[in-house]
């Protein structure tokens, strides 16, 4: 038997995490007081914020069927799974290619916990989830499990969907991007989306900040150049880094203003 905490015994309820915020914003049930009232303090802030979170999802989902589809990728890493909703990565992959293979990781016990019941692979793919930090990038790089799923040798899509913002300046966002990156084969993908204040007026700025500052400073919005940083050496795919709902957006769908869903999206092949 493992000696290690359990996820009950390590899920904090007391303090507000994002992915139950962000589960709050999207409607879904699995969330707590600490994460509701730090939600609404970016409500009031950011009355559009529950719409940006849709807006990223479908950002998502999007990247995931222009992966498996056009780019013909197999094999997926989603760091920052999110607490599993309607077409999560695997199903959007599997859909399209079902032997594709996803490894999900995530470092909110609450998520892993969700993750294993109900995250589950077609029968000719294979899913599995690693309770790891981002920040932390050699300790996914190293994971058993990881290596079991994916072959390293073989193109990887890697998604950085709406985690890259909680990874503060000093915890080196970029070289972790950077350590993953180099770790994937040529024809690899990195999709990525990306808090912003870009466009924003100083007022709604000043308020997000103070909202951010009540809850911990949990987040670190992006400039589009800050962005553009991640992307060095890669090949952007068109459009570029471009506002969520302006990504391959489907033919008829209502483009959402920028400035109510704050989020660059960008997918990037790996040369
Ligand atoms: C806003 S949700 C996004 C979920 C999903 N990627 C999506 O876009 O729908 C952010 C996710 O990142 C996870 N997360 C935040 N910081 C993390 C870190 N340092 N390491 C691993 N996961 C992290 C949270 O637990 C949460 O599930």
């Amino acid at each position: 038997m493992s000696d290690q905490p359990g996820p009950a015994s390590r899920l904090d309820t007391t303090v507000a995490h994002p992915a139950r915020r962000y589960n709050y914003w999207l409607g879904g049930k699995d969330n707590f007081a600490a994460d509701r009232l730090s939600g609404d303090q970016v409500a009031a802030a950011f009355p559009t914020v529950k719409q940006a979170a849709r807006e990223n999802r479908a950002f998502l989902q999007r990247a995931v069927g222009f992966l498996a589809g056009e780019a013909g990728i197999r094999q997926f890493l989603d760091i920052g799974t999110g607490l599993p909703t309607a077409d999560n990565t695997h199903e959007v992959a599997q859909r399209i290619a079902p032997r594709s293979r996803i490894v999900y990781a995530d470092n909110d016990p609450l998520v892993m916990a969700h993750a294993r019941a109900l995250l589950t692979s077609s029968p000719e793919g294979r899913t599995a989830y690693l309770e790891r930090d981002l920040r932390d990038p050699g300790s996914i790089l190293d994971d058993e499990q990881l290596h079991a799923t994916l072959d390293l040798g073989q193109p990887v899509g890697l998604m950085l969907v709406a985690i890259l913002h909680f990874v503060r300046d000093f915890e080196d966002p970029y070289g972790v991007v950077g350590r993953l990156v180099e770790s994937l084969p040529s024809g690899s993908y990195l999709a990525m989306s990306h808090g912003t204040y870009d466009g924003l007026p100083a007022a709604a700025v000043e308020r997000l900040e103070q909202a951010n500052a009540a809850t911990g400073g949990l987040s670190r919005p992006r400039s589009r150049d800050e962005l553009a940083r991640f992307f060095t050496g890669l090949d952007l795919v068109d459009p570029g880094i471009v506002p969520v709902g302006d990504w391959r957006p489907a033919p008829d769908a209502d483009r959402p203003d920028p400035v109510d869903i704050c989020m660059y999206g960008a997918v990037a092949r790996i040369p």
